[in-house]
């Protein structure tokens, strides 16, 4: 009974977005062209542009000054998500926000939306004028078992209900990682996805994608372009929506089959049929607990493991 109106709120919520879509405010400010910022022959060494076209981007593969004057023309706001439970949530909130609010978005308006599902004192972090931090309580609800079902169902909510008029850019990221160096206007892009640090050096088609036929992230053996990080996906607001929504609609249907897969099998299956428009390297999330190959000169955001939680 109770997983059956839990269903039905589902699905209302996933019609609600459809509805709201068309009354998305547009966004339409000119853009660069690629060949004006990006020079992927400075990196031979690594793979710099997908087969359909989109830019990976790599320490030394891109102009920093003609990015940041364009976004400064635009008077950029980016949003910084942060999906926050776990035994460890209070020191991973400090050490994210402290490490964010110097990294993320140098010089640029930034609102921390922080989702939480167990109470968190919010850490104390040296005040900025560009910074806003909002804290979006997630309740909590025994009945999702999935951590990311709840979190990006509210997230949701709120990007139709707010966020999509603060923020011309958003990202939305795990608690566990820490920023080490500067993750900046060269990640921003209508659709973004993060290459993950394992997978991109396993020379293999045979990525851990959901491989069960009926299941909505199926992606059959021999296909698939990459394997994608769950931990960060960003973009514009409407784009970030489509994937929750879409998301959400892949757990009902597998949910009504007797199918459970993960957040990153169904992130992975929605980036394998709509493709990113920006991959960021393994630099932007690395496994801390991976030998550094030679491939990584500059490590942006380093991911932490429970060992050293
Ligand atoms: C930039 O955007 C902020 C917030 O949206 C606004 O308050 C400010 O006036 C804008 N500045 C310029 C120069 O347009
Ligand atoms: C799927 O459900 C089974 C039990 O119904 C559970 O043991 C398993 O951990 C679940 N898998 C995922 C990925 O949630």
């Amino acid at each position: 009974m109770y997983s059956k109106r839990r269903m039905l709120l589902l699905i209302s919520f996933v019609l609600s977005l459809l509805l709201v879509e068309r009354y998305f405010r547009s966004h339409q400010v000119e853009e660069l062209e690629l060949s004006d910022w990006f020079m992927p022959r400075r990196r031979p060494d690594v793979i710099t542009t997908t087969d359909w076209l989109a830019p990976v981007i790599w320490e030394g593969t891109f102009n920093r000054q003609v990015l940041e004057d364009h976004y400064r023309r635009r008077n950029i706001t980016v949003g910084l998500a942060v999906l926050v439970s776990g035994r460890f949530a209070h020191k991973s909130l400090g050490l994210f926000l402290r490490s964010a609010s110097k990294y993320f978005m140098p010089g640029h308006r930034v609102i921390f939306y922080i989702l939480m599902d167990t109470f968190v004192r919010l850490p104390g972090i040296a005040r900025s004028p560009l910074h806003t931090f909002r804290v979006l309580k997630t309740g909590i609800d025994y009945t999702w078992h999935d951590l990311h079902l709840l979190h990006m169902k509210n997230l949701g909510a709120n990007i139709v209900s707010y966020i999509q008029d603060e923020v011309d850019f958003l990202f939305c990221m795990a608690v566990d990682q820490v920023f080490q160096n500067r993750f900046g206007v060269e990640t921003l892009a209508p659709s973004v996805a993060q290459l993950h640090s394992w997978w991109y050096f396993r020379n293999t088609k045979n990525f851990p994608y959901e491989r069960r036929r009926n299941s909505a992230a199926f992606i059959p053996l021999g296909q698939g372009d990459f394997f994608y990080d769950g931990s960060t996906v960003g973009g514009t607001p409407h784009q970030v929506l489509n994937f929750i929504d879409k998301y959400l609609q892949g757990v009902i249907d597998d949910t009504r089959n007797g199918l459970n897969s993960t957040y990153e099998r169904h992130l992975n299956k929605y980036f394998f049929l709509n493709k990113p428009t920006k991959l960021l390297s393994p630099e932007y999330n690395w496994d801390s607990a991976l030998n550094l190959p030679i491939q990584i000169q500059y490590v942006k955001v380093a991911r932490r493991t429970e060992r050293n939680s």
